[in-house]
């Protein structure tokens, strides 16, 4: 695995490095595969990528666009992350409809939502029982050292057989890919933003530590793997 950390002067230029690492593996992958699949992440720090993002001439009708975590909540929620993609990124371009693949969150019941979208990435991607390899995955954390919706002390850690699972946050459903899904990426990258972050980056990057509190620690991808830290989060790291 290829492993790069990188600590950005502040969160602007963050983005930007970032832009600059997502333009260059979507191009890759297109160049090699013909398409790109990208998984996005939900929260705050990703969105000024998204928008940056939307100002970019890209091959729209070669990148398929996912999302590595989802509340339980619909579409139009203001908690969803679908929703913010859409409105920062994905609704200001021609994406092809069918090339973005929302995670369901309409039936009422999280386990079945999460077994549908699982099928659909198994036929969208025909990988019969083998798991799908996504180009890019863009990641956050949590300053609990979450990921996706991958909660401390939650069983969604411990689903080593799907594709997606039911993640837990305050009791509250949410569908996420599991540890070995986005282990199985060709990229993985994590954007990471503000002081607060700092006591889990500690744990995460120290050479021992507990993946069920921390379990951003679980994200070890075979093929590599980007933390794009801004310097309130990442001046501390010994690295
Ligand atoms: C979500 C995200 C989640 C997020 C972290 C960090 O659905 O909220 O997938 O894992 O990346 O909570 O969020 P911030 O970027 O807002 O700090």
């Amino acid at each position: 695995m290829k492993k790069v950390v990188e600590v950005l002067p502040d969160k602007q230029i963050l983005v930007e490095r970032s832009l600059e690492i997502v333009k260059d593996k979507i191009q890759t992958a297109i160049n090699e595969r013909g398409q790109c699949t990208l998984a996005l992440s939900g929260g705050n720090t990703p969105k000024p990528l998204y928008e940056a993002l939307a100002n970019e001439a890209l091959p729209l009708e070669k990148i398929h666009v996912f999302w590595g975590d989802e509340r339980y909540v619909p579409p139009n929620h203001p908690d969803s992350n679908q929703k913010m993609a859409r409105e920062a990124w994905l609704n200001k371009v021609d994406f092809p409809p069918t090339n973005i693949h929302p995670m369901p969150t309409s039936s009422g019941n999280p386990t079945a939502d999460a077994e549908k979208h699982s099928t659909e990435l198994r036929e969208f991607f025909q990988c019969g029982a083998e798991f799908p390899v996504f180009d890019i995955i863009l990641l956050g954390m949590g300053n609990d050292g979450h990921t996706a919706s991958l909660f401390p002390h939650t069983d969604a850690l411990s689903v080593l057989d799907r594709l997606i699972t039911v993640g837990s946050k305050d009791g509250q459903p949410r569908l996420t890919f599991t540890a070995p899904l986005i282990n199985n990426s060709r990229c993985v990258i994590f954007m990471v933003a503000g002081t607060d972050k700092q006591p889990a980056l500690a744990q995460i990057f120290s050479p021992s530590g507990d993946e069920t509190s921390y379990p951003a620690r679980l994200i070890q991808p075979v093929s590599e793997l980007w933390w794009l830290l801004d310097q309130s989060a990442g001046s501390q790291l010994e690295r």
